[in-house]
């Protein structure tokens, strides 16, 4: 048997804070960005895409930040195929140990026609931007976007021009998820046979999620002869997601017998940022969702459980701890102290400064008084809320709701602004209407809700509720999420996270929002 040293490596590239972090809804402050990458580094991501540069002030600050931090990765920034977005991107990326700059094009025929470009003009872009970028930085990656439409005869001829140019990796977007695993692998092999050069380069697979194939069809690539993949946590990204890392991690290293290729990702490292990604970018991980569902080491029906007692191989392809979940749930209680709530984070993977963990334990405390059993679920939530307490300007001091089967309901609520306390009482259709209506009337703001979300995080009807909101203030867009075994009061901190980061984000001009996206053609 091949030992894992010998195996061919398949780079992780990872995207979450570009082609994740672009899709509506996912914006993540600076400090988070800084955070997650933070998290790939240190879990053994090869490259992480960090952002789009030139998209505006608060990518190319993020992704200059990033690149300065990083300790293991290579640090890439995103540019279209013009001089400006490429120097933009340089200038983020220089500072890295190890730094990359990934240029594209789209090059399929509806690709072509935004820019205006004939065959022959865009291969001479393609030409002179790959130059431009090699002269800069001797690590350059390039994607014809929307390869998988492009016709096969164009997309060789401009792939060899790439290469010529000082391209070191050729990475093959499927950028409308279209193509299936059988196709996938045959544009790979036909481009390392017919391309001149392509065995000097690294081909790259990159997925789209339109019709559930990209781990698929990422893998296939790489049985063709693809050495990279590029991926996101939980498969955020726009519209079905991007490849899932933690699905592409865990078939090679599951099924290692019949894909023997190694990634250099410790995987224990998975379920730790997957709570992350989720808690800043606001979308939920789905209940069934391969590796970091929760469901996805559940086995709750008889004969399952059954089996696994006897022997957890019965059911279970791979240990939870292969992942990074604790294989217990050691119940935590209202007698529980500091110490042993350090420790249970610690085994959850989630380590935190003093300040941090004094903020979760009176939390913590206040949880135990009211919910009998503290579930590891109940930790998670609890972290993942605690995050921006300190200088808020808006903070809910009291809230008394009144429901009944005869509308409408009834909310009466203090709220201090700014230090100043203002009470209201409102009215809306259900309590969570009502009680936003009160938030409304105290702190007037043109922003529209865009997502309300609700889940319970254990079973039981003291079962805390973590609620996510997101807003939209034109196109600033943020998301609030808060937990508590209220539902209401939740869903009310939720909000009011939201406008939270919304202030925040008005002071600071607009700079974290993107001024261009990367489909912006230059
Ligand atoms: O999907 C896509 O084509 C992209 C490119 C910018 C690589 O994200
Ligand atoms: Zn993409």
């Amino acid at each position: 048997m091949t030992k894992a040293s010998e195996q061919d490596r398949v780079l992780i590239f990872d995207t979450t804070l570009r082609d994740g972090e672009q899709s509506p809804g996912a914006t993540m402050t600076h400090e988070e960005k800084l955070e997650i990458a933070a998290l790939l580094d240190e879990m053994g991501v090869d490259i992480i895409e960090a952002g789009f540069p030139i998209a505006s002030e608060g990518d190319f600050r993020a992704v200059s930040e990033i690149a300065k931090n990083s300790k293991n990765s290579t640090i890439c920034g995103l540019a279209r195929a013009n001089f400006k977005d490429i120097d933009r991107a340089w200038d983020a990326v220089k500072s890295a140990p190890s730094p990359r700059i990934h240029t594209f094009i789209g090059t399929s025929p509806l690709h072509r026609a935004i820019p205006n470009l004939d065959m022959d003009q865009m291969a001479e872009r393609i030409h002179e931007t790959v130059t431009h970028a090699r002269n800069l930085c001797d690590n350059i990656q390039w994607s014809p976007m929307d390869a998988t439409r492009t016709e096969h005869d164009y997309l060789c001829r401009v792939v060899e021009i790439a290469i010529k140019a000082g391209a070191t990796t050729i990475n093959v977007p499927d950028t409308v998820g279209y193509t299936a695993p059988r196709e996938s692998a045959d544009l790979i092999r036909m481009l390392l046979e017919r391309v001149p050069g392509a065995d000097e380069v690294i081909f790259s697979t990159h997925c789209h999620n339109d019709l559930g194939m990209a781990t698929a069809n990422s893998l296939a690539a790489v049985e063709a002869g693809a050495r990279q993949i590029e991926c996101t946590v939980n498969g955020l990204g726009e519209r079905a997601g991007n490849t899932a890392l933690e699905e592409v991690v865990m078939a090679l290293k599951v099924r290692n017998d019949i894909m023997p290729y190694a990634t250099g990702v410790d995987s224990t490292k998975i379920m730790n940022i997957s709570r992350r990604v989720s808690a800043v970018s606001g979308f939920p991980v789905q209940f069934n969702k391969a590796i970091v569902g929760k469901n996805a080491f559940a086995h709750e029906s008889g004969i399952h459980q059954d089996g696994m007692l006897k022997n957890a191989e019965t059911f279970e392809i791979m240990r939870p701890a292969d992942v990074g979940l604790s294989a217990t749930n050691l119940v935590m209680g209202k007698h529980s102290g500091r110490a042993a709530l350090r420790s249970k984070l610690k085994d959850l993977g989630i380590e935190l400064g003093e300040n941090q963990l004094n903020d979760v334990f009176v939390r913590f405390k206040d949880l135990a008084d009211r919910k009998k059993e503290v579930f590891d679920e109940d930790l998670i939530a609890l972290v993942r809320v605690s995050d921006d307490a300190g200088e808020d300007s808006l903070v809910l001091k009291s809230l008394k709701v009144v429901c009944g089967t005869e509308g409408p309901q009834t909310a009466e609520m203090t709220l201090s602004v700014d230090g100043a306390d203002k009470s209201v009482t409102a009215t809306g259709d259900g309590p969570v209407d009502a009680a936003f209506n009160a938030v409304k009337q105290i702190f007037p703001h043109g922003a529209r809700l865009q997502l309300y979300q609700v889940h319970a995080v254990t079973e039981g009807t003291d079962a805390q509720a973590t609620v996510s909101v997101r807003l939209d203030e034109e196109g600033r867009i943020v998301t609030g999420q808060s937990a508590d075994t209220d539902t209401v009061v939740a869903s009310v901190k939720a909000y009011v996270h939201a406008l939270n980061r919304l202030i925040v984000r008005r002071g600071k001009t607009g700079s974290d929002k993107a001024e261009i996206s990367y489909k912006d053609v230059s």
